[in-house]
Parts: structure tokens; sequence; C-alpha cells
């Protein structure tokens, strides 16, 4: 098959690109390397995607490029670019979140239509929910996001829904929980975390550090992506994503001192505007209709993360 990948330079997208191409489909990573984080993290993210001949490299941005171009030939566009991060989604960066978010993905679905047939499976967030009143938080739960990026994430399901209903699109929508593991994010918590043990830095924690998550690791991530592109049951649904690891962020740090062998060094702030106070998702629809079983736990998918940060500690920073 040929896919369209967008925010293929991503942390997440990346190793999107990875399986696809593993699985012997011909893949079209389109991004446009915004500067939320540095462009050589990305193209390090990029490297082994780059390497296989039946990957092909378009640096333009949804709303600018050739979608028609790009989407001919394609059987399925896995949406992922965006601007991600809860807390500069507050202020002037607003404008940064419309664009990237809401408006790209108009973009893309406006260009859908003259493609039948073509299927989207798009990247929302378990942000939408805010402090959801359920737990563990089903697909039916109501939506009130607590950051301007849960509501940008909002606003994009609903327009993949919209156009599903009014011209017959084949959409699949995703919501990820707290994604980690190798090429996480800079800004992201165990990123910065891992980064500054092994650097001797001190550890900046908003809030008391016993907000909770379900944490994923990016392998199962990507086994529910290649599900929801693939499987004719996920069409038309909406699937919670989440690892199953439901842990404080204090016993993050505890884990990450006995792995890492230092002490951490950690500073709590005032809890951050935005930021949920716990998430657990209830997989059981996309268990049944997508086979999503996660398979890293928290121990291990750490581990991994470690390892890999390891080895980049050189690598810019945000
Ligand atoms: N990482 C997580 O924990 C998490 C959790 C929930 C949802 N998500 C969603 O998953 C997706 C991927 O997240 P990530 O963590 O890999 O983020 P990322 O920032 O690493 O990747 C996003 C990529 O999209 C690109 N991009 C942004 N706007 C673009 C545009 N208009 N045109 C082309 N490219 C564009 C960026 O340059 C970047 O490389 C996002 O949609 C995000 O909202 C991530």
């Amino acid at each position: 098959m040929k896919i369209l990948v967008s925010g293929a330079a991503g942390f997440i997208g990346s190793h999107v690109c990875e399986r696809l191409l593993g699985e012997g489909h011909q893949v079209i990573g389109l991004d446009c390397f915004t500067d939320y984080y540095s462009r050589g993290i990305k193209e390090a993210n990029l490297a082994g995607a780059l390497s296989v001949s039946s990957f092909c490299l378009c640096e333009d941005d949804l709303n600018e490029a050739s979608l028609d171009l790009l989407l001919d030939g394609c059987d399925l566009v896995i949406h992922l670019a965006a601007q991600a991060g809860v807390r500069s989604s507050w202020g002037e960066e607003f404008g940064q979140y419309l664009h990237h978010n809401i408006a790209a993905t108009q973009k893309l679905l406006e260009a859908m239509k003259n493609f039948p047939g073509l299927r989207l499976v798009y990247a929302s967030s378990s942000s939408v929910y805010g402090d959801a009143a359920l737990f563990p938080t089903a697909e039916d739960c109501l939506c009130r996001p607590l950051s301007p990026y849960g509501v940008t994430k909002l606003a994009a399901e609903h327009l993949c829904r919209l156009y599903q209903q009014s011209f017959g699109f084949s959409v699949v929508i995703l919501r990820f929980f707290t994604v980690y593991g190798p090429r996480q994010r800079p800004d992201m918590a165990f990123h910065r975390f891992i980064r500054a043990m092994l650097e001797g830095r001190e550890i900046i924690i908003w809030g008391d550090g016993r907000q909770s998550r379900d944490f994923t690791f990016v392998n199962d991530i990507v086994d529910g992506i290649m599900a929801a592109g693939f499987r004719e049951e996920a069409l038309g649904q909406t699937f919670n994503l989440g690892g199953g690891n439901q842990a404080s962020v204090n016993r993050v740090i505890d884990i990450l001192q006995d792995k890492i062998g230092v002490k951490a060094r950690v500073v709590y702030r005032e809890k951050a505007r935005g930021d949920v106070r716990d998430t657990l998702a209830d997989i059981s629809l996309a268990a049944r209709l997508l086979g999503f079983a996660p398979r890293f736990g928290l121990e291990q998918g750490l581990q991994e993360e470690v390892e890999w940060l390891r080895t980049v500690i050189d690598a810019p920073e945000k």
C-alpha cells in the first residue's frame, strides 16, 4: 500500500514510518519541521526511514502542500502532524495551535474529498477529556478539555467526523494517552527527567508529583495505529489507546533513580495551568475491535527510554 504519514519527522511519526516500511509499504512522509524543538532531533528521528528506498520525504506544511499530488495513488493517510504540548498552548502561541492542529486538518480533509475510498487515521489525545468524570475513561465520556491544546485536538476530531458524515470518508480517530519511549519529544516529562538525571541537573515537577498518567509505550501506540489503518472493524470509530501503566510522576522518579543509579534533585513548582490531575484509559473497545493489547510495562519502557537517551545525550536540547 501507499501511505501518507503527516508529522513523519516527529516522535511518533518516525516510529510509524519505520513500521510501515518494515512491512513493505511505500511511505510518503510529510513534515514541515516546526521549530517547537530542534531540526537536528527530527533529522535523527528520520534517519532510519530515509535509508529505505520506498520512503520519500516531503518537507512542507500541510497548509501549503500540493496535497492533490501527494494523495494521488495513496490508500491511507496517518495524520500525526500537530503542534503538541499542553503548557505552551496559552496566550500568543495559540495561533500556532490553530494553524497546525485545526487549519491543517481542515486542509487535509478538503483535499481528501477528491480521493474517495482513502482512509484517514487521525491522532487525537487524552487531553480532550480534561479532568474526566469517570476512571477508567471510556470514549463516550463527556469531553471537556482543560487546555487550549485539548480544545484544538477536539475541534479537529469534530472536523474529521463532519467530513465522514458529509462526504462518506473512512475515518478512524485514536486518542493517545501520554506516549513515551525512544525519541520522546524533549519537552515531555520523561525525556526531561532522564536527561536531567544523566547530566546531574535539577528536575522541575509542576505540581506535587502525585498527579498520575496512563503511560503508553510508543511501540504499543504504533500497534494501535497499524490496526486502525488496516482493520475493517475500525472504520468510523473513536478509540482510546492507553498502555495500562497508570503511575504518579513521583513513582516514575523512583523507578528512574533505580535504573540510572543516581538520586534525583527534584524541585516542585506550582501546578501548571491546563495539566489534568489523572488519566486512565478504558481500552476495552480498542481491545475488542483493534485487538489492541499493550505489551510494554512501565519498567521495561523506561529502561528503553533511558538507554536511548544515554546514546544521544550530546544531542541538542530544545
Ligand atoms: N506524544 C504524546 O504523548 C501524544 C499524546 C497524545 C496525542 N499525541 C498526538 O500525536 C501526534 C504526534 O505527536 P508527537 O509527540 O510525535 O509530536 P512531534 O512534535 O514529535 O511530531 C509532530 C510533527 O508534526 C510536524 N508538523 C506540525 N505541524 C505541521 C504541519 N502543519 N505540516 C506538516 N508537519 C507538521 C512537526 O514538525 C513534528 O515533526 C500529534 O498529533 C499529537 O497531538 C501525542
